[in-house]
């Protein structure tokens, strides 16, 4: 299959390149600048990314150009582009202002296959300190804005090898209004991707090649409710069927009717799953606990126990199955050049018995498991249902965990979520599919004082938080109507018994984090 390679060298927008790439229907992978896969005969064209690194900097990010440059179509962008002209003969300076914000590039190379179909004036983002002066000899400047000569250039492919381009702004991010099309240009036009990366190709190879990884083995999956987990389990059960075993435990911290409910659906779509309600134990040895990490560890300690206590049940399973997506994959470089990798799994399980694991999903962006999980004919609410975290409501409540204070959260959350749900926006979408996460938090260490009727109240607080975002790397609160914040907050004080006061959480990550422990 057909890849771009994106070499990463640090940049915060490196993943938003591979999901711009792969909207082009084009396969890439994301590698750490250093790691170029020699002899990939599927390599048609390779990204090198922006850093926060200058070229002067000692410890900046430094690849042999001469391994790639001729034998694969370059792109560099930012970094990407200043680091190959500085090393084949360009001159790289401090800017006398740092770069940033909207540009619009005043002149532009129409006839360079990187420009084809812009307009004159496209807008387009810049974020560098640094600047190119010069360019190495025999390259052409092929774009500038009026404070950047050298926006964008090029060394046109010869009868030796092929051609190389750097952009000095940002075409994966949306302020640049044509980078998609830039984008579009060098991967289909100048690397020649086919553009036959597709939700229903990759359904097609995915189950062909789970067959044949999985013969006649048992696989078992832990299921979290998640569209990752439940597209990796119908993915896998569409290869091998009942030889699939699901186990779906139930800490008691879930939202309300969530376990009912998700259970029905995966019976609907013939999965094979165990419903395990651990809710008892989970509370019994959560009682008393106030510490925030505490809490984590001991859901996290609970849930393994209570999920090998199942799957060793299933004594012939071969193999375990895990919603694992790219973005949990990618060793994303931080700047002191650590490799920073977060890959989540059932912590001991395939190790004590020996399970081997399978990960249909390894490959994919969030955006993509939705495409897939439609492709496999999943319901709407189940794929475009909100993250949620693994350890539930028990993250959401301030102070000690008790089945009461949950099931006041449950209520709340309730009315605020079937709120965002039912509310529709003039543009036809449901607030609910406009922002990225949402959820009640129950204040439950704060009292404050109301009154209702005739009564004084000394109850808790309710924070309800709702925040747009593309990867919860970051994160802004979502701008809700004030009708609808209005009608939520009167619903829940009148309907939900122990809350007397309803507030708004208008903090973006960073610094404050989605959830609130
Ligand atoms: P924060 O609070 O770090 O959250 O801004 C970022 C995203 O991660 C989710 N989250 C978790 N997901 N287990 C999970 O599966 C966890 O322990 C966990 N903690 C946070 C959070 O809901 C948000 O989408």
């Amino acid at each position: 299959m057909q890849k771009i390679i994106i070499l990463d060298f640090g940049s915060q927008t490196t993943q938003l390149i591979g999901r711009r790439v792969r909207e082009l229907d084009t396969f890439c992978e994301i590698l750490p600048y250093n790691k170029f896969p020699q002899d990939d005969p599927d390599v048609i064209g390779v990204i090198l990314s922006g850093s926060p690194f200058s070229v002067y900097d000692p410890e900046a990010f430094k690849i042999d150009l001469a391994q790639i440059r001729g034998r694969y179509p370059i792109l560099g962008i930012c970094y990407g582009a200043q680091f190959m002209s500085h090393t084949l003969g360009g001159r790289v300076e401090p800017a006398p202002s740092r770069e940033y914000g909207r540009q619009h590039l005043t002149t532009i190379d129409l006839d360079n296959p990187l420009f084809k179909g812009f307009d004159l004036g496209s807008q387009v983002w810049m974020s560098h300190g640094d600047t190119i002066t010069a360019i190495p000899e025999g390259f052409q400047c092929i774009a500038s804005t009026e404070s950047v000569k050298y926006a964008a250039y090029c060394a046109t492919p010869t009868a030796h090898g092929c051609g190389l381009w750097g952009v000095q702004f940002h075409p994966e991010v949306f302020h640049s209004v044509q980078g998609s099309l830039l984008l579009k240009n060098f991967v289909v036009d100048i690397c020649g991707s086919t553009q036959s990366w597709s939700a229903a190709s990759f359904v097609d190879t995915t189950v062909t090649e789970l067959k044949a990884q999985l013969g006649n083995d048992r696989v078992i999956l832990g299921l979290s409710g998640g569209v990752d987990s439940s597209v990796a389990a119908v993915l896998i059960s569409r290869a091998i069927g009942d030889r699939l075993t699901c186990i779906f435990v139930d800490h008691g911290m879930l939202r309300k009717n969530e376990f009912t409910q998700v259970m029905e659906d995966y019976k609907c779509l013939g999965l094979n799953v165990i419903g395990v309600d651990a809710s008892e134990k989970f509370f019994a040895d959560l009682a008393g606990v106030t510490d925030p990490e505490q809490k984590r560890k001991i859901i996290g300690r609970d849930f393994i126990e209570v999920f090998n206590a199942e799957a060793k049940k299933i004594t012939d399973a071969r193999w375990l199955g895990q919603g694992t997506i790219y973005p949990d994959r990618i060793e994303s470089l931080n700047i002191t050049g650590k490799v920073i990798k977060s890959h989540h799994n059932v912590g001991g399980l395939p190790k004590e018995m020996h399970l081997q694991l399978c990960e249909p999903l390894k490959w994919l962006f969030k955006d993509e498991v939705r495409r897939v999980g439609r492709q496999l004919g999943m319901p709407e609410h189940l794929i475009s249902r909100h993250p949620f975290p693994g350890p539930g409501l028990a993250v959401r409540i301030l102070g000690d965990i008790t089945p009461e204070k949950v099931q006041i959260l449950q209520n709340a959350d309730d009315i605020f979520i079937r709120g965002l749900r039912e509310y529709v926006c003039e543009d036809g979408e449901t607030l609910y599919n406009k922002v990225w996460q949402a959820g009640a938090i129950l204040l439950s260490t704060v009292r404050s004082v109301g009154v209702m009727g005739d009564e004084r109240t000394y109850e808790h607080p309710v924070a309800l938080r709702a925040v747009t975002s593309t990867d919860a790397m970051t994160a802004d609160w979502a701008h809700l109507p004030y009708d609808f914040m209005a009608r939520v907050s009167t619903d829940i004080i009148n309907q939900v018994r122990g809350v007397n006061r309803v507030c708004y959480d208008i903090s973006s990550k960073p610094p404050a984090t989605i959830e609130w422990e």
